[in-house]
């Protein structure tokens, strides 16, 4: 079961909620697009994680031609563009996330000549590709790095962050991968420590070295020039640091964004990043992370600093937890980004990716009688809200978090970095397992469940992370030939924003903020006009509806029916309308 929370507000359930679902946003202001109109705005970005997406060959690992063999899939459902978590050489540490050799293909996937098979099919669909650019470290296994760590005046030394050992232990950094959370790993090679946000196979960079930004930019103009249409930025709001390394406050690890966000100097590199890459080809960019404050994502955004397009804001994706979430909180923070962001700068949407459980897990209701329905209401906001939306692969379907009781079952460096920290620090581990069982990104990266056949349709071999039991009843073919599917009710929502612009540019607007269990908002651009009603529980809920929004035509809803009476509608459990209002 993924959410609980609703429990405590059940006695509200009976009661007739009346509010006013929508006040008067029709002033000229809401109304006009405030916003230049861009490809990368009206995007709608389909998210594949390589290594679970589908496996051509056997080894149990997805590769670039199973992508290829899907391509047709990811044009049926309305997507225009896909984002690719790395596909660069790499041993793999994490995943992809640690490059060992940045201008070429990681073996298990395939070749380059894969590579330029995969991008030419998705132009040939109209798909445009997003490369992940993973620059604030490196893998320790890259050339780069060998050299770096062989002799203190190595030329590339000064390529990574080193702290000599003569200088007695380094200022404590924290690591958000390491089994003891230190960012510094001591090597005796050269007597110095090296510093790693992330695991110690993943050096970071030393972005103060004009000779780093170089290379870097040459590698993202190498795969501009093959045809690439944009690029995400791994982590790279921890690029820039103080290299004197000052000694931050005792427990900063309990809010390290405030200490390794957006420290001084990474404003320049974006802006030689910009002028050296962004501005020489058609392609997008977005930032992994927007930052401290809206001050600093203003500053990555905002259209007159020729930083990035976009960036992705944590605050909303962060909010449901174990314990469970709060409609209120969700509503808050997801009106509080939009809104500063209405005029200028611009922001992704998305609810889940590849360090998140799945959303329907996390965000909805995984259990037999409201998946189906929690998943479509989920995917009905996401392609409604405003900001490029990105879905996560296998949210289309409502693929659900697996099941894993012991840490032996866990991939993820993450997962079994943390456990060995936990354990160490005497943390209650029966409660850490629960807690990682709904919260680990392993949930979010089991195979694509492609249909009812031995390993779902993934692979022909053993695939290198199981595949969920429930693959029998949710996979593509079966969800493809029923009508009502989560399926064709994302590729119906995908269809209705492209056809819509106001639910691209259209000015939003909460309303009936206080409202217990349904997010409404309203989505204006000139003279169209469109209601969204989403019944966060799994309890009816009714929402009175103003004068003016009698006049409406359906444009969605994830039931075969709505009970309007009265000026209101009674919603069903998680029941999502969106409404044209005339
Ligand atoms: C963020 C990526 O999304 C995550 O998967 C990765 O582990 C870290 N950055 C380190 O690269």
């Amino acid at each position: 079961m993924g959410q609980t929370w609703f429990n405590s507000v059940a006695c509200i359930l009976a009661i007739l909620f009346a509010v006013s679902a929508c006040k008067d946003s029709s002033t000229q202001n809401d109304a006009m697009p405030s916003q230049d109109q861009k490809w990368w705005k009206e995007a709608i970005v389909y998210q594949i994680y390589p290594r679970s997406f589908k496996d051509s060959d056997g080894d149990g690992v997805g590769d670039l031609q199973g992508i290829i063999q899907k391509l047709d899939y990811v044009q049926s459902l309305g997507v225009t563009a896909v984002w690719l978590n790395p596909i660069y050489t790499s041993p793999n540490a994490d995943n992809g996330y640690d490059v060992s050799d940045y201008r070429n293909i990681m073996e298990e996937f395939g070749t380059m000549s894969d590579f330029d098979q995969m991008l030419d099919g998705m132009h040939q669909r109209g798909i445009k590709l997003v490369m992940d650019i993973v620059v604030n470290h490196s893998s320790n296994e890259h050339e780069w790095f060998k050299q770096s760590r062989s002799s203190r005046d190595n030329p590339y030394r000064d390529y990574y962050h080193w702290w000599p050992a003569e200088k007695g232990e380094p200022p404590y950094r924290y690591s958000l991968f390491d089994a003891k959370g230190d960012a510094w790993q001591f090597d005796s090679l050269t007597n110095a420590y090296y510093l790693h946000y992330f695991a110690k196979q993943q050096p970071d960079l030393n972005w103060s070295n004009p000779k780093v930004r170089q290379e870097v930019y040459d590698i993202m103009k190498f795969w501009a020039e093959k045809g690439v249409d944009g690029f995400r930025l791994d982590a790279f709001q921890f690029a820039a640091k103080d290299t004197t390394y000052p000694k931050f406050p005792d427990g900063f690890e309990k809010d390290f964004i405030q200490f390794y966000a957006m420290q001084d100097g990474i404003h320049d590199y974006l802006k030689e990043m910009n002028q050296e890459v962004f501005s020489k080809y058609d392609v997008m960019s977005v930032a992994e992370g927007a930052g401290r404050n809206f001050e600093d994502a203003h500053k990555l955004v905002d259209q007159n600093r020729n930083e990035l397009n976009m960036a992705y804001a944590f605050e909303g994706v962060d909010i449901p937890k174990y314990e469970g979430y709060d409609l209120a909180t969700i509503k808050e923070v997801f009106t509080k980004w939009d809104q500063e962001f209405a005029n200028d700068g611009w922001l992704s949407i998305f609810l889940a990716n590849h360090d998140q459980a799945r959303m329907v897990s996390r965000w909805g209701n995984d259990s037999e009688e409201y998946r189906d329905v929690s998943a479509k209401l989920l995917n009905t906001f996401l392609l409604s809200m405003r900001g490029t939306p990105y879905c996560y692969y296998s949210d289309e379907l409502g693929m659900t978090n697996i099941d894993f009781d012991s840490i032996s079952q866990y991939q993820d460096i993450a997962a079994i970095n943390g456990y060995q920290k936990a354990l160490s620090e005497g943390e209650d581990m029966e409660l850490f397992m629960k807690r990682l069982n709904f919260t680990s990104r392993d949930n979010g990266r089991t195979p694509m469940q492609w249909d009812g056949s031995e390993h779902a349709g993934f692979t022909k071999g053993t695939p290198w992370l199981p595949v969920n039991d429930n693959y029998v009843y949710i996979n593509v073919e079966d969800e493809n030939s029923s009508p009502n599917s989560v399926l064709n009710h994302f590729r119906k929502m995908t269809e209705l924003r492209k056809k819509n612009p106001a639910l691209i540019y259209g000015a939003y607007e909460l309303v009936a903020a206080e409202h217990p269990t349904i997010y409404a908002y309203t989505r204006v651009l000139e003279d169209e006009k469109v209601l969204v009603l989403l019944n966060f529980s799994e309890e009816t809920s009714e929402i009175k509806l103003k004068d003016d929004q009698d006049n409406h035509s359906i444009m969605i809803n994830n039931y075969p029916n709505i009970e309007f009476f009265e000026n209101s509608v009674k919603m069903k459990p998680y029941q999502a309308i969106v409404l044209n209002i005339q």
